[in-house]
């Protein structure tokens, strides 16, 4: 009869049903490559310290090598009966290399293991997230750079407010991807801790050497409480968060890509190989990728909910709850790794209407706050000038027309300052032009800013 690893104590096998409802290998063994590398740096500890022998040692290195291949190559035999990750590699280790397998748990619990190998996962997932995030702001930066001049309207509350370029709207989601990267590289400081020597809670009998394993796997330094160490996911919440950032900055973008490719609007289209037809309707493209991408922030920040939930009740130290973290976890890396992915091949290839987009600035009145500080440098108080302006687009929508479609006679009627030079003020490139300054839309601003990301962008 079958034997589980702490079988010592009990009378009766484990029920059928509580063995599937406790295990975790058939989500956490993707984790493998890091339980690994951690059990080769905790024995290299454990001979270094003279805790086993260096045949122990080599024959661990040698069972793991073995072990890594067969499941790079997909023919290791993952079983359900041995929970979880962590005891189907130990058990594997056990069958090829005999007692050193055996050995290698000596001054380790589970409960510090997985802390390790969530982190050391966790860790090198984050790197590549962070890579994605640099090319999606290399995305977004070509089609910033074609279109630095390029007018669209700019919106509050979803009216048309005043013009903006595309060029500066698309570098507004740089700035939040950067924001994104640095959460994301501050989170990382905390992930990299080494948890290993905690043991099972409280630490080890054995004279062992953490700072050694902790260099060895390239962490930044050890945690400094055993209790702590193996009950805490807060670093994995925190991941979650930013996760959910950068999910909500998609959303937002994806939000205004399906309204941008709708007809009324048609601003943009986006590349036929991402967007779908209707099984029905045969004129249908379908921007379903951002609407995908929306839908799927809505999952992310469950996950965030869902691990916060978790630990909220969760008194020290280890408790069987935190494997409820991997899934979550897991599924909001995917999440976002697949998201970034689609985004950086998507955005460069979106089509721009720049006709439709001047057109549909114009409807709005774009230049009205541009009349008004036009009258306050004539001498006119801003608000005297806000009221004559109201006065002027009231007029202007009576007759269906644009501000500058206004005669000159026309425009003095709201105030004698207006002259002939007001007309400067009243167009497109005029407005966007005169606001210049750090941050604002000026075309001679977006450019200087293409350049700041390009040298920013340049070696990532
Ligand atoms: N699969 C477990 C987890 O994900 C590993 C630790 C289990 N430790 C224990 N004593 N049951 O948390």
């Amino acid at each position: 009869s079958k034997k589980e690893a702490w079988s010592g104590r009990f009378s009766e096998p484990m029920a059928e049903f509580v063995l599937r409802y406790t295990a975790s290998v058939n989500f956490d063994k993707r984790m493998a490559e890091a339980d690994i590398a951690g059990s080769v740096a905790h024995a290299k500890m454990l001979a270094k310290c003279g805790i086993i022998s260096k045949e122990d040692l080599n024959d661990i290195e040698r069972g793991m090598r073995q072990i890594l291949q067969e499941i790079k190559e997909n023919r290791f035999e993952w079983k359900l009966e041995l929970e979880d990750v962590h005891l189907n590699i130990e058990a594997r280790l056990t069958e090829l290399v005999g007692d050193a397998g055996k050995r290698l748990h000596t001054g380790r619990s589970r409960n510090d293991q997985v802390a390790l190998d969530i982190r050391l996962y966790l860790r090198n997932e984050i790197d590549q997230i962070m890579d994605l995030l640099s090319h999606l702001q290399k995305s977004l930066l070509t089609v910033a750079e074609k279109n630095i001049d390029t007018i669209m309207p700019g919106y509050t509350h979803m009216q048309v407010a005043q013009p903006v370029t595309l060029g500066h709207h698309c570098l507004a989601y740089a700035e939040m991807f950067e924001r994104d990267r640095e959460r994301l590289a501050d989170c990382r400081k905390r992930v990299n801790r080494s948890p290993l020597g905690a043991a099972a809670l409280a630490g080890t009998t054995y004279p062992i050497d953490r700072e050694y394993t902790a260099e060895l796997l390239g962490f930044e330094g050890v945690t400094q409480n055993s209790l702590d160490s193996v009950s805490d996911r807060d670093f994995a919440i925190e991941f979650c968060s930013c996760a959910s950032l950068i999910m909500i900055h998609i959303s937002r973008m994806s939000e205004e890509l399906i309204y941008w490719m709708n007809t009324n609007f048609a601003y943009i289209m986006l590349p036929d190989r991402f967007t779908t037809g209707s099984s029905i309707m045969p004129q249908k493209k379908n921007p379903d990728v951002p609407e995908a991408a929306r839908g799927k922030s809505g999952r992310v920040v469950g996950h965030l909910m869902g691990l916060l939930m978790l630990m909220k009740g969760q008194p020290l130290a280890y408790n069987k709850d935190n494997q409820e973290d991997k899934e979550p976890l897991f599924d909001t890396i995917d999440t976002v790794k697949d998201t970034l992915r689609a985004f950086i091949e998507m955005i460069p290839g979106i089509q721009v209407n720049k006709a439709r987009m001047r057109e549909a600035v114009m409807l709005g009145y774009p230049t009205a706050t541009d009349f008004a500080d036009y009258l306050v440098r004539k001498g006119l108080p801003f608000r005297d000038a806000h009221e004559a302006v109201g006065c002027a687009v009231r007029l202007a929508s009576e007759k269906g027309c644009g501000l500058h479609d206004l005669t000159l006679e026309e425009l003095r009627e709201f105030s004698d300052k207006v002259g002939e030079d007001v007309y400067d003020s009243l167009t497109l490139e005029g407005s966007i032009a005169s606001r210049n300054h750090t941050g604002g839309t000026a075309p001679s601003q977006v450019a200087k800013q293409v350049g700041i990301w390009k040298e920013r962008l340049k070696n990532r």
